[in-house]
């Protein structure tokens, strides 16, 4: 996971250009499907399926609720690629690895990446299913050095030093408020900062107390390599996390964090999330 492990452009370049020429599909949009979110992808028409392991140096993915396949298709008549399944470091991927279908996104001619994923409650505020905007977030992995862009930096991806203030597009949450307004959802729409740690394990009492004492609003164990590597190439972004539950931070609770609850509770909101995209879809600029 050192600056050693990485990609050329040329392997990016190779995805790529193997991808073009299966399709005839220029999508502007990317969905990347997070934790039982898989179904997003079934929304889509003139469907075009590439299991991971059939694209040349694709990483395969693992985990159960997660497909491990490309689709390309139409949302509302707008072309967009969705990632069913997405690579988690905790798998065991190197860190380049997990974040290696953004740039070929980018190289897709990609110009928006929304991300979604399943998330642990931090703020009281929130309630089990609710949706929360990602305003902000905090990389954890990356305080311990573990940034997707440490190594060599390719200036044809992006600057060796990017901002990272304003990874979450204004202008598409603003977008997403309204639309959330219109279909009726903003009574379990939130906006909050999400924290990403490495994983596996579920977070300890006193671990929850530290990222709420941080700021943290949800925790969850992805998406914030991708967003990094996104908004370094000039992908805009919009994070939607699903609240699958609420953390313990109270030593007398009985509660247990586990993935079958995740699971559930993405299953329940599906619908909602489905609808709720492809009407944001229409509506990006
Ligand atoms: Cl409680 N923690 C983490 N790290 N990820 C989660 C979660 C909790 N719930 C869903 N995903």
């Amino acid at each position: 996971s050192s600056g050693h492990c990485r990609y050329s452009y040329e392997e990016y370049k190779e995805t790529a250009d193997w991808l073009l020429a299966r399709t005839e599909q220029r999508p502007k949009v990317a969905i990347i499907c997070g934790s039982g979110l898989g179904s997003l992808a079934e929304l889509l028409s003139d469907k075009i399926v590439l299991p991971y392991q059939d694209i040349p140096r694709f990483p395969t993915s693992t985990v159960k609720g997660h497909a491990g396949r490309l689709v390309f298709g139409k949302l509302k008549g707008r072309e967009c690629v969705c990632m069913q399944g997405r690579f988690h470091l905790y798998e065991g991927y190197d860190i380049h690895t997990v974040t290696y279908p953004i740039r070929v996104f980018f190289l897709l001619g990609v110009e928006t990446l929304i991300v979604t994923n399943a998330v642990g409650g931090l703020n009281g505020s929130f309630k089990v299913a609710d949706i929360m905007l990602i305003k902000d977030h905090i990389n954890m992995p990356g305080f311990a050095g573990q940034n997707p862009l440490c190594g060599h930096n390719d200036d044809r991806f992006g600057l060796r030093f990017p901002c990272m203030s304003d990874a979450y597009d204004r202008e598409l949450r603003d977008l997403a408020k309204e639309i959330a307004k219109e279909q009726g959802c903003d009574s379990f729409l939130q906006e909050g900062v999400y924290c990403m740690l490495a994983g596996p394990t579920y977070e300890t009492i006193a671990e929850c107390r530290v990222l709420q004492t941080l700021g943290a609003d949800a925790v969850g164990m992805s998406t914030v390599p991708e967003v990094v590597v996104a908004r370094h190439c000039g992908l805009r972004v919009l994070g939607l996390s699903l609240i699958t539950n609420m953390v313990v931070t109270n030593y007398d609770s009985k509660e247990k964090a586990n993935h079958t609850e995740v699971l559930e509770i993405t299953t329940l909101r599906t619908k909602d999330l489905q609808k709720f995209i492809s009407n944001l879809i229409t509506k990006i600029p």
